[in-house]
């Protein structure tokens, strides 16, 4: 994509790719917007998919798959045991990232609850660079704690720092020195940091973390799920890697690891996961929790026609084509909105653009939980459904107190090859309108708030009748419009 220069001068990521199926898109009015978020309890995960105009929610199992992922569908051997199709994802796996063990689970949550129950026990401290919300509620489960050990300018909402996901490697001498290496469960490195912006890790901390957690026997797992838009930055920003291939990065990381789980909904575009290893004790540790909570070794909850669509996918991630078309979106929206003074994360990361919503909405406390606030109203402006996340989508402390999350951000994913440059640009629009008329917006409190990943079906109402107000002034500047 970047090799093409275009005579205006102008940059543009240009798809290679093109369309062969679609889906149809439904624009309802705001006045029907008003009354989906009312009903959904302006939770964005509660709304309808009828009710949703682009649907920036995640790119969890919503990326656009590839003809020949369909066409490895139609070829799946579906048994319960000893299955063909698993067989080809296992050899896939061994090729790419040259581990010969291989247990599938249905999604990554899946293989955090495996892993989480297998390694942690009361007491144990999960080191990290950053946490998961579903990777840090099964730890905790099991009695664990997450100790974040990000470098201090990770958070920094502005930056020029290339990988804001790597760990800080003093943090983690003092961490092993103040428990001992025996207090850690594992250490675990997320690939392109969901939480703090699709920030990637580079290959030299994943190198460095790797020495000392091999000259103190410690653990080192990965999270892959974000690996793809990690390879594409290791790639463009990491001077070691430009003159290496996406196979050679991909199996420099793996050698760096004792195992690496991910969730198939992200890494390789279909539905499903897994986790992968070079040593057979873990393999065997691992697999008896396997058969009871997914299913059989050779499909682990997983419909073959899925695992035959990641097989490919896995082998389409190591194309920059297909891996840079997401992160060359999103740094197109990040700079369509930074030149219409919207605040977002940069550098860009991968996995979607993120607003900094304490600086758009700086008139309100992370009390009155402002990503959430504007990720109601953005929906109400436009359709666009996107993701909290900020405080929502902590836990409360055990005192019941409120737990403020690092950054408060609304996520607009971009689900790989998805969506068109118009309604990229329409989405800035409406973000630029809602920039204009920030202050109108107002916060949100809690009708119901589930005590566990409470983000995920908590039901909130407006502090004050601030979306009405929106609605009069979208109707005065807007017309008609949708
Ligand atoms: C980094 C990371 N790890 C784990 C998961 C959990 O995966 P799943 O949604 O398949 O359970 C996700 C999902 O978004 C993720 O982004």
């Amino acid at each position: 994509m970047s090799d093409v220069k275009l005579y205006s001068g102008e940059t543009l990521p240009l798809e290679m790719h093109k369309v062969r199926i679609v889906q149809k898109l439904n624009l309802i009015p705001i006045e029907q917007r008003y009354a989906a978020i009312t009903a959904a309890g302006n939770n964005t995960f509660l709304l309808k998919n009828r009710d949703v105009f682009l649907d920036m929610l995640t790119d969890s199992g919503v990326n656009a798959m590839s003809d020949q992922q369909q066409a490895a569908m139609m070829i799946a051997d579906d048994s319960y045991a000893g299955s063909e199709t698993f067989y080809r994802l296992e050899a896939k796996i061994e090729e790419l990232f040259g581990m010969p063990y291989f247990l599938p689970a249905h999604q990554g949550r899946a293989c955090e609850s495996i892993i989480a129950q297998v390694f942690v026990r009361p007491e144990t401290i999960v080191p990290t660079n950053y946490h998961f919300t579903t990777t840090k509620a099964h730890i905790t489960l099991n009695g664990g704690t997450v100790e974040e050990i990000f470098c201090d300018d990770a958070l920094e909402v502005t930056s020029d720092k290339p990988f804001k996901g790597d760990i800080d490697l003093a943090k983690l001498q003092t961490l092993i020195e103040r428990h001992g290496a025996g207090k850690i469960a594992f250490l675990r490195i997320e690939a392109g940091t969901n939480l703090i912006g699709g920030q990637p890790v580079s290959l030299a901390n994943m190198r460095a973390v790797s020495e000392v957690c091999r000259a103190h026997d410690i653990l080192f797992v990965l999270d892959a799920s974000l690996l793809a838009d990690n390879l594409y930055f290791n790639k463009t920003r990491e001077a070691a890697c430009r003159d290496m291939d996406l196979r050679r990065i991909t199996r420099e990381i793996a050698g760096l690891c004792d195992l690496i789980y991910f969730s198939a909904r992200k890494l390789g575009c279909a539905r499903g996961g897994g986790i992968c290893m070079h040593r057979e004790d873990l393999y065997k540790q691992i697999r008896d929790k396997i058969v009871l909570y997914e299913g059989f070794l050779t499909y682990g909850g997983m419909s073959v026609r899925e695992i035959e669509a990641i097989r490919v996918g896995l082998d389409e991630t190591m194309d920059m084509d297909m891996i840079s078309q997401g992160p060359q979106f999103i740094r197109f929206m990040v700079e369509e909105m930074a030149a219409r003074g919207i605040p977002a994360i940069t550098p860009p990361g991968g996995l979607g653009a993120h607003i900094d919503a304490r600086a758009f909405l700086s008139h309100l406390s992370q009390a009155e939980y402002p990503a959430g606030a504007l990720a109601a109203a953005l929906y109400l402006v436009s359709g666009v459904r996107g993701m909290e996340r900020g405080t929502l989508s902590e836990q409360r402390h055990p005192d019941g107190s409120e737990r403020f999350a690092d950054m408060e951000l609304l996520r607009l994913a971009l689900p790989r090859r998805v969506f068109t440059m118009s309604q990229v640009k329409y989405a800035v629009d409406r973000i630029a309108w809602l920039y204009e008329h920030r202050t109108l917006v107002g916060g949100l409190r809690f009708t119901e708030e589930p005590s566990v990943l409470r983000f995920f079906f908590g039901r909130l109402t407006p502090t004050s009748a601030w979306q009405e107000a929106l609605i009069e002034r979208f109707r005065v500047d807007l017309g008609d419009s949708l």
